[in-house]
């Protein structure tokens, strides 16, 4: 079934069977690879996208129920005032380990700061407790959020500074 997409701006027509989950559209049709497959039961959060600005688990959302809504992937959040603050503060507390995961965080803490300029730890927590990291980046992840709200790093647990500064 033929099917318009728009996706990070741009309108892209696709022929898939309308039960084809978004995230196998995105990486194999469109050949956006950003966005990652992990579990595939909306568990993990790798897979995170936005839907008119929203995050959503793209390995369950059926294509056909994406509609008009735009598709924004981690490929173009850093187009967006929070996605930018975002991805500058990832790389100012050197958020990274492995990499697998980090899409997904990318894609819901650039939701939080756009819904929740300012967030409390309990918002970080909450709005972050579906994006699984194998790596356990979290003390750094929560870091990267509240320097891209205060523009400065506050840590969130009793770790020194210079900890989250390099990787482990
Ligand atoms: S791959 Fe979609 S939530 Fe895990
Ligand atoms: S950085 Fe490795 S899984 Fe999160």
């Amino acid at each position: 079934m033929a099917q318009t997409l728009r996706v990070n701006g741009h309108e892209h027509v696709v022929d898939v069977e309308g039960s084809t989950p978004l995230l196998w559209v995105i990486r194999d049709v469109i050949g956006m690879t950003g966005t990652k497959f992990s579990c595939g039961i909306a568990q993990c959060g790798a897979c995170t996208v936005h839907l008119d600005g929203n995050p959503v688990r793209s390995c369950v959302l059926p294509v056909s129920s994406v509609g008009n809504r735009e598709v924004t992937t981690i490929e173009a959040i850093g187009a967006t005032d929070s996605g930018k603050r975002i991805q500058d503060a990832w790389l100012a507390v050197d958020v990274v380990q492995c990499g697998y995961c980090q899409s997904g965080q990318i894609m819901s803490a650039t939701a939080l700061l756009k819904r929740t300029p300012n967030p409390t730890d309990a918002d970080i927590d909450a709005a972050m407790s579906g994006n699984i990291c194998r790596c356990a980046t979290y003390v750094r992840i929560r870091a990267a959020i509240r320097q891209a709200a205060t523009g400065k790093i506050v840590v969130t647990q009793a770790i020194p500074v210079a900890a989250i500064g390099g990787r482990k």
